[in-house]
């Protein structure tokens, strides 16, 4: 397996907190001089990412196939672009997305099978962190059932599928040598963030000696 140094991804199911933890990440890295933050997301604000967010709020439809090809463009875009992860992480910045090809292959794997996801998400380098926040659906489903507008993936019996996933591949991930992090995702926002901060601390780049704490 490929993997992308000073690079970390979080996953989870809807409602399981990963942008409040991204923002909770952010306010930390405000004293920080060293590493660089980067924090970033999909489906991304970019033309494919809004896309998809129009189809994600049921503004438009698309057969399934076609949104597992352009969760695809995007992460290509994301990854390789301009000013996209890898520009960030060789620079020798510390990127973290909330979400990447993982979300593929759980989200969509269960829309349309397996095949297309593994088969386009492929050729994606995987990242060298993982932080997985694992949350019961049902309290899930209450946290997110109070927002304002509903997407087309937010209904128990599919949270449900997301998390079961999930934790097999991340067992299949883990055995092929990718590092997982499972933090417990129903804690307060502050005890969380403080075992997000204590994983990403550990990273490599922490230990480069022109970067401080
Ligand atoms: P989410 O992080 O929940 O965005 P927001 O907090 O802004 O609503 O992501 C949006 C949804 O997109 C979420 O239900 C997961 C789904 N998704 C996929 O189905 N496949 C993917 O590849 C990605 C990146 C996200």
């Amino acid at each position: 397996m490929e993997f992308i140094p000073n690079f970390a991804v979080f996953e989870g199911g809807d409602g399981s907190g990963t942008t409040t933890q991204i923002s909770k990440l952010t306010e930390r890295f405000k004293n920080i001089k060293k590493p660089i933050f980067f924090p970033t997301f999909e489906p991304t604000d970019e033309k494919t990412g809004r896309l998809i967010r129009a189809i994600l709020k049921k503004e438009t439809t698309l057969e399934p196939e076609t949104l597992c090809f352009l969760f695809a463009a995007d992460r290509n875009e994301h990854l390789y672009g301009q000013d996209g992860i890898l520009a960030h992480t060789k620079r020798n910045e510390l990127v973290v997305s909330d979400r990447y090809a993982l979300s593929s292959l759980v989200y969509q794997g269960i829309e349309c099978g397996d095949e297309l996801p593994q088969a386009l998400n492929s050729r994606f380098p995987a990242p060298e962190l993982t932080i997985f926040f694992d949350l019961n659906p049902e309290i899930a489903i209450k946290r997110i059932k109070d927002r304002s507008s509903h997407e087309i993936y937010e209904y128990l019996d599919f949270q449900a599928k997301v998390r079961e996933k999930y934790i097999y591949l991340l067992k299949t991930y883990s055995e092929a040598g990718g590092k997982v992090e499972i933090i417990d995702a129903s804690g307060h926002v502050q005890e969380v963030a403080d075992q997000v901060w204590s994983i990403i601390s550990q990273m490599p780049i922490f230990k480069h000696s022109e970067n401080t704490l």
